[in-house]
């Protein structure tokens, strides 16, 4: 138990077991006429794309190629990085590791590998040992570090290896391998694990204690990223509002103005934000500077004050409106957004009409809800006599859904006529020689480049990272749509 911090010594140790299996991966491609490739599947949040970047860094150390599936070909390593947040997602693993049974008859030099927030839940390890032996290699979200170690040890004991610990683990993030998948957009951790122990949820014990990064390595990691050419970033965490450094002498809102103070980014995001430490001096900085996203994601998971007590959020509804009120007078233009969980233990239709009259009270021009689901080790998983009836749970939801969609429409339609700046994402999936791209309120935009704003031999997703002016003429339930008025 306890936080640990990664050294040189393990990092050199990483390194060393990089070295080996790119050795051993090189001499068995060359035995057989073929490279080895790897197949990554992630769920869940950004933490996890985050350590799938890292993942994908090491993997690519390692000398391996992303399998190409037109190739018709099967990978030599699956990954499966896992969540563990609500139930769905374990249906969804458990059914993917059967399927890759089959994989395995195919290619016998196959791996699979089972990593993420899911590995850190004794019923799930337990499962896998019983019903999955043909998985290779199992270590849980702390363990990131250790993978080359870890994977080389697989290979060479040819059984089933389990790594999950009880250390959380923080290293200097700017030592580890890191391949990142989005053109102009970098994830940048600030934190890791979390200490608010809501009680539905099974982050705590997945993640681990809250541990903030050292400040200076954030800011060096900012630095290389704005030489890169990365537009966007986003500082990650499960409660940002309380990064306080590796040392505790540092602030969210010092970290954000330093980010802000960048001006080679365009755009700077974070999440999440806990309602009980949002200060206004972070509103006040999105208000401040052009480049910080005019988006607040504020979950309020009910709008009930009882089921708030009892959910472990210590905040209540009148708290949670000042900061929105805050937030809509300091900043008009912009948009929060929020999570709600519907059908915690003992909700009643009391509690639920408290979260309908939140939403309406807020106007949120989007929300994540999602239905309560019982996390194994958590809390509220033992509230089992208050649990609530699947259709009394569903009907609410229904009538949730129905009021958000609503406002979601609402907020869009509120846009058109507006001139919005958008960071452009690429060509957009619905129409060819439309772009797709974000305003600063993160509304989803598809717009159109009018003849006299091409540029020759430019394709669309060229324009990818690029900032323009949008006019807006169009809102649908989920989107607007527009036509670029100048490219910045
Ligand atoms: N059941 C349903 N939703 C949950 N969330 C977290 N745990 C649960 C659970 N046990 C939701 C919360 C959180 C979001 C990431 O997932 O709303 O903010
Ligand atoms: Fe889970 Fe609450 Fe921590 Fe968010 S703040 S990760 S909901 S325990």
């Amino acid at each position: 138990m306890g936080i640990i911090k990664v050294t040189s010594d393990d990092i050199k140790v990483q390194s060393e077991a990089i070295a080996s299996l790119r050795d051993y991966f090189t001499m068995r491609a060359s035995e057989r006429g073929t490279a080895f490739t790897y197949d990554i599947h992630t769920y869940g949040c950004q933490l996890n794309e985050s350590d799938s970047e890292k993942l994908i860094g090491m993997f690519q150390q390692m000398g391996l190629t992303e399998n190409d599936p037109a190739s018709g070909k099967e990978p030599d390593i699956v990954l499966l990085n896992t969540c563990a947040v609500r139930e769905n997602a374990e249906d969804r693993l458990f059914g993917n590791l059967g399927e890759f049974k089959k994989v395995k008859k195919v290619n016998k030099d196959l791996t699979i590998v089972v990593c993420g927030c899911m590995m850190k839940v004794e019923e799930n390890v337990a499962r896998i040992k019983k019903s999955f032996p043909y998985v290779d290699l199992v270590f849980d979200p702390q363990q990131l570090h250790r993978f080359p170690e870890l994977l080389k040890d697989s290979l060479n004991i040819k059984k089933q290896v389990i790594n999950v610990g009880t250390e959380d683990y923080i290293a200097d993030d700017s030592l580890v391998p890191i391949a990142r998948q989005r053109k102009f957009r970098a994830l940048v951790p600030i934190m890791y694990g979390c200490n608010n122990f809501c009680t539905y949820c099974i982050v705590p014990y997945a993640r681990g204690r809250e541990r903030s990064r050292d400040f200076d390595s954030i800011i060096e990691e900012l630095k290389t990223l704005a030489d890169q050419g990365y537009k966007e970033i986003m500082l990650l965490g499960q409660n940002v509002n309380s990064y306080a450094g590796d040392d505790g002498k540092h602030t969210f809102p010092e970290l954000l103005r330093a980010a802000a103070e960048m001006k080679e980014f365009s755009r700077i995001r974070f999440m999440s934000s806990h309602p009980k430490d949002l200060s206004d001096e972070v509103i006040d900085i999105m208000a401040s500077y052009k480049n910080m996203e005019t988006h607040l994601h504020l979950p309020v998971q009910s709008g009930s004050d009882r089921l708030l007590k009892i959910m472990n959020r210590p905040y209540n509804i009148e708290q949670y409106m000042r900061t929105v009120d805050l937030f809509r007078s300091r900043i008009p233009d912009g948009a929060i957004s929020t999570d709600i969980i519907v059908g915690f233990p003992g909700e009643t239709e009391e509690d639920f009409q408290g979260t309908l009259d939140v939403v309406k009270a807020a106007r949120f021009d989007s929300a994540f809800t999602f239905q309560y689901s019982p996390r194994p080790g958590t809390k509220a998983a033992a509230m089992t006599d208050d649990f609530i009836p699947h259709d009394v749970v569903t009907e609410r939801f229904g009538r949730l859904l129905e009021l958000q969609n609503n406002l979601t429409f609402e907020s869009n339609k509120a846009r058109i006529g507006k001139v919005e700046e958008i960071l452009i994402e690429g060509e957009s999936s619905t129409a060819p020689d439309i772009l797709t791209g974000r305003t600063r309120s993160n509304h989803l935009v598809n717009f159109t480049i009018p003849e006299s704003l091409k540029i020759p031999g430019m394709t669309a997703n060229d324009y990818e990272g690029r900032l323009c002016t949008v006019k807006i003429d169009n809102a649908r339930p989920y989107s607007i749509d527009g036509v670029m008025e100048s490219l910045l």
